[in-house]
């Protein structure tokens, strides 16, 4: 099917297909080519389409390449006979980075302003729109009423608002990538990895801590960007108020039908953390359970109980839909014509490159291949049937042939963004542990069945085929887990405590949860002081505390530090750092060794 066939077929759908849509002008012709200029902002006046604040869920940017970057925002209408709200975008294209927000309106002079419309926020897609802006081939059959689209310069800021009626978003601030033929040498990328962000467990601190570091070029964030319970089954919003206003799920109840989704997408979009989290930053993001529900697999999830909350197909499908629209996520149209699985409208799995510096492959290993966990308590022989499969036989080819790609094309580091944990954790031989008991244990079994340690197979192939192709510098980045956790990638770890001397395949940075729970206090350190014992590999973990990982690189060397929150309960200390709990480790290229330091040749961004 052709794109345009595919863009106006999912109109009449309302699926979870491209958003964009472009109004020709009146007579149906095109605009100049010259860039049209912006004409002041006309007076406020009421809209009969708009409600009084069009703009409550901010603006979003994501998926930066080096000509072209997703941008996101949506519509509140006046009332529920709205069906469509026209809007159109601004933006400056500026080489500066601004740090301060109230510095970036004065950007917007009629000279520099660029406009581009209109597109229409339609009802069937939650009055979302999603642009992606520079996307020279995406729109080439397309004209617009106002401006026209024209690859992005790399290694640019823009700075882009959305205009609907009278009324105006808040800015964003976007950066494409570095042109791909810049030296390596001259290259260095600075980003932040957070997950699993549960509203009515805290405020989001990490988020405001994030958004106060500067330098940063884009945001991972690795899933559990929002949870499915209601009030009071996992954390308690009433407990938590701010302004008069309190953080009890929306609905209160959990998130079951395509209405539920909707409106808990809508409310997280409303957070005043995330929303400046969004308009300071891109990001780049995979969903993991529970943007679907608890431990989600391809045909089902932990909590899920077919019929009584509808059929799986239909609730996974509720889910992906939001997702698609409220997410600054670049949809995968161009794999449409491989036929029906992978479904296109449910494939995330992608490649984005930060010139020869960095690849980044961003994997979905919640959903689109994943065989159901294996029984726990972590005896079950069945985590290590060959058939078994956590990628799915499509996506697994296709991350073999990036690896081959990053390989080839020399990415000096070839990161994975995805969900849960790659490196062997084993709990199996600690005595003190075990003693804790199952329950004090949370989502840590002996070993996790929901983690790579529950696809043995799967993994061994991976591990091969890095080994096969020659691929270094191999960086693991995972969520999931609400821990800390900095280690080295062997193929057998036990064999270090042997004194075996083998040089690890890559290292795995697990960052801690923006709010969701880690380990009770007491069972915390108790747990992290024995696993170094049977986990050689394993070089750090901190298993309470809130916080992110931050990361920065140049061709030579890698590091990471973590960082936490002061405390997420107390909204005087929203964006508050403990500072004194900072862990840093240092990655030389070449090595994948992890090196705990406290000062670097690299400078950490402030
Ligand atoms: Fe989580």
């Amino acid at each position: 099917m052709l794109r345009r066939q595919f863009i106006q077929s999912g109109l009449v759908l309302g699926a979870t297909l491209p958003s964009l849509v472009a109004c020709m002008g009146k007579d149906g012709s095109s605009s100049p080519r010259d860039t049209v200029r912006a004409n002041t902002t006309p007076a406020r006046e009421v809209d009969p389409k708009l409600a009084p604040n069009a703009f409550p869920y901010g603006v979003a940017s994501g998926d930066p390449e080096a000509d072209k970057v997703i941008l996101w925002t949506a519509i509140k209408p006046r009332n529920d006979s709205v069906d469509a709200v026209p809007l159109r975008l601004e933006y400056v294209l500026s080489p500066n980075r601004l740090k301060n927000e109230a510095d970036w309106a004065a950007l917007f002079t009629p000279n520099a302003t660029r406009q581009l419309g209109e597109f229409l926020a339609l009802k069937a897609r939650d009055f979302t729109v999603k642009i992606d802006l520079g996307n020279v081939a995406l729109y080439e059959d397309v004209r617009f009423a106002v401006g026209q689209v024209s690859a992005l310069p790399a290694a640019q800021f823009i700075y882009y608002r959305f205009v609907a009626g009278s009324q105006v978003s808040r800015i964003g601030r976007a950066k494409t990538q570095p042109a791909l033929s810049t030296p390596k040498a001259n290259l260095s990328a600075q980003f932040a990895v957070a997950s699993c962000s549960n509203l009515p467990e805290g405020f989001f601190s990490v988020y405001d801590m994030i958004s106060q570091v500067d330098g940063l070029d884009f945001v991972l964030h690795l899933g559990d960007y929002l949870y499915e319970y209601g009030e009071d089954e996992y954390g308690d919003g009433s407990a938590l108020v701010r302004n008069g206003v309190d953080r009890v799920p929306e609905p209160a109840t959990e998130m079951v039908t395509a209405k539920d989704y909707m409106l808990r997408h809508a409310q997280y979009k409303r957070d005043p953390e995330l929303q400046r989290l969004h308009a300071q930053f891109p990001m780049i993001c995979v969903w993991d359970d529970h943007e679907f529900t608890n431990d989600t697999y391809r045909d089902g999830a932990e909590n899920h109980t077919e019929g009584e909350e509808g059929t799986w197909a239909e609730r996974s499908a509720n889910s992906l839909r939001a997702y698609f629209n409220w997410m600054p996520l670049r949809e995968q149209f161009s794999r449409l014509s491989t036929g029906l699985r992978p479904d296109p409208r449910e494939v995330i799995y992608r490649r984005i490159r930060v010139a020869g510096l960095m690849d980044l492959i961003m994997l979905d290993t919640r959903y689109i291949g994943r065989d159901k966990q294996a029984a726990t308590p972590g005896v079950d022989p069945d985590r290590f049937n060959p058939n078994r499969s956590l990628l799915g036989q499509a996506q697994r080819e296709w991350l073999q042939l990036q690896l081959l790609l990053a390989k080839n094309e020399g990415a000096v580091w070839t990161f994975l963004g995805q969900q849960v944990m790659f490196g062997q954790l084993n709990l199996v031989e600690l005595p003190q542990i075990q003693a804790l008991g199952q329950k004090l244990l949370g989502n840590i079994a002996a070993v996790n069945m929901d983690q790579w340690d529950g696809y043995v197979a799967e993994r061994d192939r991976i591990r091969q085929f890095v080994k096969t192709i020659g691929l270094e510098n191999l960086v693991v980045l995972t969520g999931d887990i609400h821990t800390s956790w900095a280690i080295e990638l062997y193929e057998n770890p036990l064999l270090l405590l042997g004194g075996a001397l083998e040089k690890p395949f890559g290292v795995e940075l697990v960052t801690p949860s923006v709010t969701s729970p880690g380990f009770p206090d007491g069972v915390a350190e108790v747990v992290s002081a024995a696993i170094p014992a049977a986990n050689p590999h394993i070089r750090y973990n901190e298993l309470k505390t809130k916080g992110f990982v931050l990361v920065n690189l140049n061709a030579d060397r890698m590091l990471a530090q973590w960082r936490y929150a002061a405390n997420i309960k107390d909204p005087a200390q929203i964006g508050v750092e403990n500072v004194a709990m900072r862990k840093t480790f240092e990655v030389l290229a070449g090595t994948n060794k992890l090196i705990a330091v406290t000062e670097s040749a690299l400078p950490l961004p402030g």
